[in-house]
């Protein structure tokens, strides 16, 4: 019984490892990763690693490493397919190896809709004068319609309808796609017509769905594809596919809109997402931590936009980002505004962004006439809730800026803050934690290192060959390294798949794959070392390590025998014990 590897593939993708053990153990935010208190051995102090990045965990007091099904293998103690099962159910797939799941049918049909209705909305764009040229008004560059798919969408209630029917679409499915309407009298028409249309794309860069912008200043001004099996707005971040293959950097802009994500990236700022006029969800925002760390939000400078730039940031800082607010001056969009100032001077408003309690701050101090004592009440009060969470060496910093501002003593601010602090502590009973030292690191034996370095050089295809001659299965202490090294050699008469997924999908047991996983996380020394030397030296460790074992083994020997009075045998292993001794002496 094998489950498809594509299926555990998506299993994989859609159960976030941070999600799923949450739910199980508390964590916390440390840095890039979550720590918690370790459930596979006794902790008073959190030990435990989360890696949302890499998707593993790892506990660093005893030595557990794994991926999210490894966890649950673990945790919930079910096998391998069961625990698939697991999870598929947490996302509502249900792994059913006798049917096939109808959904997935279903949902790739919609895939296929989309992605039809968007060539053909691509082809009209090319050949509707009036629709490109507003395009082309916009400083839209042809790249730039390519990359992004832009199309248009005919003045007719049925071309598109008319087109994928042609095609051999079924009603049913265009419906579903969201591209047609359900007239009242039975039916039905084309949802976007007379429209310039963006195709909306996930992560992977399928298309999921539309947005369709007017030519005039006529109303909606945007129309976009309605929830869908395919689409769901909040998961979702436009630009994303292309702002992952196209940064290297960890930090990440947000914007609103497609035309100020488009622009952006035309002029090579490509870091950029859009989270489309919607607030910001907690689902965007974690989708975005797999990809960043730190967030610089820049929405409309208008009061709803300000409104969206708070909730966002709220939802962005418990995510576990640093974030700044990026401020477009003249109430422009970013859009408009590199279009007239150029990629330097938005790169300059990337750089003076501002951090999250700076921006509040601003925004505090907007339209306050500090010579108003009763503004003046109001501004400290919001100013030191702002306050409220900084340490004392930051809030020194911000009162003392703050007091300049505007005249307000630091000691009136510092009293605020203390009596608000005092408030909460008695609320809390402001317990505090203090044995978070002490912590003891499980440290591997190296023989273990050598094994997993073995079987990572043969992952290459330079240095499988090389490896396998001068390696046997046998050579390896680890039962789940002697699967892993056949899976290898296996995977050899099968070169057309991925050889990392197709091993993953084969350690199917708790010991296999948390080695699985360590092995793949391991890093190689650099290219330049003799590699047989380098096979040898592992080979070494190993055998070192088999050595010190026997020696372990005689000595307790030897000290049974002499306990008994068996003189002449407990000399005999001594010879044998000063023997091992140099064998090791020489590895
Ligand atoms: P904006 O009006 O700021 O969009 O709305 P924009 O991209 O700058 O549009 P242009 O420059 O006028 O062409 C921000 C986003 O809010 C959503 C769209 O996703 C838009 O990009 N929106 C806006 C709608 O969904 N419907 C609307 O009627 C307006
Ligand atoms: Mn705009």
């Amino acid at each position: 019984m094998r489950i498809p590897e594509e299926l555990i593939e998506k299993i994989k993708d859609e159960n976030d490892i941070v999600d799923v053990i949450s739910e199980n153990i508390k964590l916390k935010r440390s840095g890039r990763n979550y720590l918690g208190l370790c459930p596979f051995h006794n902790e008073k102090s959190p030990s435990f690693s989360v890696s949302s990045d890499k998707q593993i965990y790892k506990c660093f007091g005893c030595g557990e490493t794994g991926n999210v099904v490894t966890f649950i293998m673990k945790y919930r103690n079910l096998s391998y397919i069961e625990s698939i099962k697991y999870l598929g159910e947490r996302i509502n797939i249900n792994v059913d190896l006798e049917n096939k799941d109808p959904r997935k049918d279903r949902k790739s049909r919609l895939y296929e809709v989309s992605i039809e209705s968007a060539r053909y909305f691509f082809n009209n764009l090319q050949k509707q004068k009036y629709a490109k040229e507003y395009v082309v008004r916009r400083g839209i560059s042809e790249t730039t319609i390519r990359k992004f798919g832009l199309g248009f969408s005919l003045n007719s209630w049925d071309s598109l309808l008319k087109f994928l029917r042609i095609r051999g679409y079924k009603e049913q499915d265009i419906f579903d796609a969201g591209l047609i309407i359900k007239k009242e009298k039975g039916g039905f028409y084309d949802r976007f017509r007379n429209r310039i249309i963006f195709p909306v794309f996930d992560y992977k860069g399928k298309v999921i769905g539309f947005g369709g912008r007017v030519l005039d200043d006529s109303k909606p001004k945007y129309l976009n594809s309605p929830e869908t099996l395919i689409f769901s707005k909040g998961t979702n971040l436009y630009g994303l596919n292309f702002a992952i293959k196209n940064s290297n950097t960890r930090t990440f802009i947000i914007v609103e809109g497609y035309m100020d994500c488009i622009s952006l990236h035309q002029y090579g700022i490509t870091n950029v997402v859009a989270s489309l006029g919607t607030a910001l969800t907690v689902n965007q925002a974690k989708l975005l931590k797999r990809y960043a760390d730190k967030v610089i939000i820049s929405y409309d400078a208008d009061l709803a936009g300000q409104m969206a730039t708070i909730r966002g940031l709220e939802i962005l800082k418990n995510t576990g980002f640093d974030v700044r607010v990026l401020t477009v001056p003249q109430g422009k969009d970013p859009d408009e505004y590199i279009r007239s100032n150029g990629k330097e001077a938005f790169i300059n408003l990337i750089d003076k962004a501002l951090p999250l309690i700076d921006y509040r701050l601003t925004r505090a101090k907007q339209g306050i006439d500090f010579n108003n004592g009763e503004m003046l009440i109001k501004y400290t009060k919001e100013v030191t809730e702002i306050l409220k969470s900084l340490d004392s060496v930051e809030k020194d910093v911000y009162i003392k800026k703050i007091s300049e501002d505007t005249g307000v003593k630091e000691q009136a601010l510092y009293d605020l803050l203390n009596n608000e602090i005092n408030k909460i502590s008695v609320n809390n009973g402001m317990i505090k934690n203090e044995e978070s030292y002490n912590v003891k690191l499980y440290v591997e034996p190296a023989y273990l290192k050598s094994e997993r370095s073995i079987l990572k050089l043969m992952l290459s295809k330079e240095d499988s060959n090389l490896v396998s001659k001068n390696v046997n299965k046998d050579d390896f202490i680890l039962d789940s390294h002697k699967k892993i090294y056949d899976l290898i050699i296996e995977y050899r008469d099968k070169v057309s798949e991925d050889i990392y997924k197709y091993i993953e999908a084969r350690c199917d047991d708790v010991e296999s794959s948390k080695e699985w996983i360590s092995i793949i996380e391991l890093e190689l020394l650099d290219e330049e070392v003799d590699k047989q030397k380098l096979i040898k030296d592992y080979l070494n460790n190993i055998k070192k390590y088999r050595l010190e074992e026997s020696k372990k083994e005689i000595m307790q020997k030897i000290k049974e025998y002499e306990t008994k009075g068996m003189i002449e045998e407990s000399v005999k292993w001594a010879q044998r014990l000063i023997e091992l001794q140099k064998e090791i002496g020489r590895c």
